[in-house]
């Protein structure tokens, strides 16, 4: 089953939003935390959820100049099986000027989506965005990973890997610190590519949200020391 990284075109996204009429409902590339805030059980819950969630990547696609999108296809079946967008920051990453991206707001003519519990979504999302200031390195350039999914029936076959992998070579490339929020399920995976846990553990309560639990996770960097010692130690071999 070889994988095939690629650049993501603009059709994609159509091709991504028709996943939810050929596998069963969720296997999809809705990424954290639109799942906890969106749960779905049906054919028509599962598009209309992905309608949702893709519109705003195209937007995103077309109009934010720091996200690179990439996706993972299966080259026996041609079927995108994972997606991922990092972010090039050379100034360093603003709050002000991005959380715009993230949070959902009214926009006339565009209701919000039945199913979804909006405000769930915007409060981890603020909450978990606006930290960066405390533990990012403000005004320096780096590399950010934002968003990585692989659908849920194609998990464990290294297609997360390349497209982390990727982000790891650009900042390798440019000699500056490559950063990411870690759910709690993933922070081995990143681990195995480099990233360390920086501060305290992210910790958001639900429960004022209506979702009986915390979201959990950690805050992960990899700096150029990391990857010049990495580099050495090859040589050294
Ligand atoms: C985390 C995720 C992107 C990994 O994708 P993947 O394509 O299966 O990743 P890879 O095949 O490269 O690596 C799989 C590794 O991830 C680990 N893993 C983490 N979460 C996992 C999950 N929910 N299901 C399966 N494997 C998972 C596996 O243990 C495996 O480790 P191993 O190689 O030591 O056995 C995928 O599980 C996923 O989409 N999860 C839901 C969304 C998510 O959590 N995204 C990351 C937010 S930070």
């Amino acid at each position: 089953m070889p994988l095939k990284l690629q650049e993501i075109e603009l059709g994609d996204f159509d091709t991504m939003t028709d996943h939810a009429n050929i596998y069963p409902p969720g296997d999809d590339l809705v990424a954290p935390p639109t799942p906890i805030c969106w749960l779905v059980t049906t054919q028509p819950e599962a598009r209309s959820r992905l309608e949702f969630h893709m519109t705003k990547q195209r937007e995103r696609f077309l109009g934010d100049t720091s996200a690179r999108y990439l996706k993972i296809i299966d080259e026996e079946t041609g079927e995108i099986i994972s997606m991922a967008r990092w972010h090039w920051y050379p100034n360093g990453y603003s709050y002000t000027e991005g959380i715009h991206w993230e949070t959902h707001n009214a926009v006339e003519g565009r209701p919000w989506p039945k199913g979804m519990n909006v405000e769930l979504h915007n409060f981890v999302l603020t909450s978990r965005d606006s930290q960066r200031q405390q533990w990012q390195e403000e005004g320096k350039p780096c590399w950010i990973l934002m968003h990585l999914v692989t659908r849920a029936s194609q998990r464990g076959k290294g297609a997360a890997s390349m497209l982390i992998q990727w982000g790891v070579d650009r900042a390798r490339k440019d000699g500056v610190p490559a950063y990411l929020e870690a759910g709690a399920l993933a922070i081995p995976l990143y681990a195995k590519h480099g990233f360390r846990q920086i501060g305290d553990p992210i910790r958001i309560d639900l429960r004022g949200h209506g979702v009986n639990a915390d979201f959990l996770g950690a805050k992960m960097g990899l700096f150029p020391e990391v990857l010049v010692e990495g580099q050495a130690g090859e040589k050294a071999k």
